[in-house]
């Protein structure tokens, strides 16, 4: 098994080359801060949607592809305590993480940046990625026993997450004047959610290196619960770099790949990397809510018309294009496009 940063840092070694970004694309803390609307589930969330909330929504999501949710359901304390569990799993003893290490090949369980290609620069972050749902796919040898409310928790949390993502998939539609099924239905009736735990260690270069290089979700959409004090997330828009305020109460989610499918580009999917930080490392966990894999999604037929053709092709299995393209360097959204 590869050496998880985690260790690499322990045992005092030097900085590998193959984390090191040198065409001097390193990370860069000081960036502008996002402006990135806060919405309130709570008001979409009903028959009584608030006209005001779908507009900003709409606008969030069709100017940064993103926004950050509030009164989302879950409990400020109830997100602490998963943050909690996040921090005293990496905390464990190495030998202890590797009871659940990824297999070869595999992407589930534990370990550092999976290697796709010879070229790839490698991501200063250890993870823990696990499928949540639907819960007879779930491998319960990859989830961890200690801390021992981890489980229990990982399960009250999708559950949670599964209701915010219904809510928000209905408001996307009624905020484009669709009916409100028309995205949730393309997902089929056993949609995947994989929860991935990041772990950003300390770094010594931030200059150099990135907790994640940039990418795009190949999502649905992303629901990101963010360290509550320490920052590192940014995201894309017009070439410039922008950093994503904490709001500790808050959810930031993001539209990934597939949604641009379904809305014909009208919300695109947004770039976003994390950047590594010297003085303090960082937890955060993603969860990808993801059609179903046999499922074909497209542009839903409201949002084609002569005015807006038809910009992307049906496609099924999605991910696994999104992983053979991203392997070669590619942007995966492209392969989907007309
Ligand atoms: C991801 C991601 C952001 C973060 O896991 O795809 O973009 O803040 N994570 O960890
Ligand atoms: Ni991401």
């Amino acid at each position: 098994m590869a050496e998880s940063v985690q260790e690499l840092l322990i045992n005092g070694e030097e900085l590998p080359e193959k984390y090191i970004h040198k065409d001097g694309d390193g990370g860069v803390l000081d960036v502008p801060l996002m402006e990135v609307p806060v919405v309130d589930l709570s008001l979409l969330a009903s028959s009584l949607t608030s006209r005001e909330e779908l507009e900003k929504l709409r606008s969030a999501l069709s100017s940064w592809g993103c926004f950050q949710a509030i009164n989302h359901g879950i409990t400020s304390s109830f997100l602490d305590k998963v943050r909690e569990v996040t921090k005293q799993f990496f905390a464990l003893p190495v030998g202890e993480k590797q009871k659940y290490s990824r297999e070869v090949d595999e992407i589930e369980g534990y370990g550092n940046d999976m290697i796709l290609s010879a070229q790839q620069i490698l991501d200063w972050s250890d993870r823990l990625y696990l499928t949540v749902n639907p819960e007879d796919q779930r491998r319960l040898k990859f989830w961890p026993e200690i801390p021992q409310d981890f489980r229990d928790l990982l399960h009250d949390y999708t559950f949670k997450i599964k209701m915010i993502n219904e809510v928000v998939l209905k408001a996307m539609a009624r905020s484009l004047n669709l009916e409100d099924n028309c995205f949730l239905d393309q997902y089929g009736k056993r949609p995947t959610m994989t929860a991935r735990f990041n772990y950003y260690p300390k770094c010594p270069r931030p200059d150099l290196v990135l907790g994640v290089k940039p990418h795009a979700d190949g999502s649905a959409i992303t629901i990101l619960l963010q360290d509550k004090e320490v920052e590192g997330l940014q995201f894309q828009k017009d070439n410039q770099w922008n950093k994503v305020p904490i709001i500790p109460e808050a959810l930031l989610i993001n539209v990934g790949d597939q949604v641009e499918i379904m809305s014909n580009g009208i919300f695109e999917s947004p770039v976003h990397r994390v950047v590594t930080n010297s003085e303090r490392e960082r937890i955060s966990l993603a969860v990808f809510c993801i059609p179903e894999p046999e499922k074909e999604i497209q542009p839903v037929d409201g949002l084609v018309n002569k005015s807006r053709p038809r910009l992307y092709k049906k496609v099924k299995n999605y991910v696994d294009i999104y992983f053979q393209n991203y392997q070669q360097g590619k942007r995966p959204i492209d392969a989907a496009k007309i």
